[in-house]
């Protein structure tokens, strides 16, 4: 079976020349149809962001390598159309939460639907739902300043699976968090892949690593090993 995802020979070099930075350096990687759970690891600079990037179909890698995404050639695709992949395929938490501050939590949920042409009331439903499945049925007409970074974390997660996308891309989904609020996504995001979504946690931390299924370590710009959790 065609892989979910499938990379060729990716690269990313910012300012070619004398002072470049090969940020993705020849990458090749597959991720199964199914519902892997796997975590992209590696120190701070190594590549995590800009592959996430990549595999988000958020920006284009150098010309020349191969991304295919659930059997079709994104490398090459206009702008219209990677958005369109984006917002049928892929849920996104970043590193930084990306809410929108002068929206409540509801409103940020609800953002992704609208550009799924969803109606307000049906908007309103999934992503109260959403909302409730991550616990803030009390908080969502909180603003993000009125919330705790844990809680602001949870409404980013249920922003990427109101609209119930198969990927879930997480950029450090816990990286500003306290132990507790850790458990807590770590705990959604075992869950989402337990109900058959490709769950991609881009972390630095081997704690949150080691509770994946698969592991792919990112040096320099370059994969240095891809091994499965036992
Ligand atoms: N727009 C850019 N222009 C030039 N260099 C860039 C750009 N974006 C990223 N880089 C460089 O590419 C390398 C990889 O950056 P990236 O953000 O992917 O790292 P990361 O692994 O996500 O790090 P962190 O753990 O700190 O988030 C870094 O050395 C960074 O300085
Ligand atoms: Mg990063």
């Amino acid at each position: 079976m065609e892989p979910l995802i499938r990379v060729k020979n990716m690269y990313k070099i910012y300012n070619p020349g004398e002072n470049e930075v090969r940020a993705l350096d020849d990458v090749s990687l597959e991720i199964n149809q199914g519902g892997e759970f796997i975590a992209i690891v590696g120190h701070s600079g190594s590549g995590k962001s800009t592959f996430m990037n990549m595999l988000g179909c958020l920006d284009t890698p150098d010309s020349g390598g191969e991304y295919f995404l659930d059997g079709k050639d994104v490398a090459n695709l206009s702008d219209n159309e990677l958005s369109d992949i984006r917002n049928h395929k892929i849920g996104f938490i970043f590193q930084g939460f990306n809410l929108i501050p002068n929206l409540d939590a509801l409103g940020n949920v609800e953002l992704p639907l609208i550009y799924r042409g969803l109606g307000k009331q049906q908007r309103k439903e999934i992503a109260g739902e959403a909302l409730s499945k991550v616990g803030l049925e009390n908080r969502m007409d909180h603003r993000p300043n009125q919330l705790s970074g844990g809680q602001q974390q949870r409404v980013a997660v249920a922003r990427a699976i109101a609209a119930q996308p198969p990927i879930i891309l997480a950029d450090e989904p816990t990286g500003n968090l306290d132990s507790k609020s850790t458990i807590e996504i770590m705990n959604i995001l075992k869950d989402l892949h337990k109900s058959g979504r490709t769950v991609i946690i881009i972390t630095h931390d081997d704690e949150i690593a080691n509770q994946v299924d698969r592991v792919v370590r990112i040096m320099d710009g370059k994969i240095v090993s891809d091994s499965v959790n036992q």
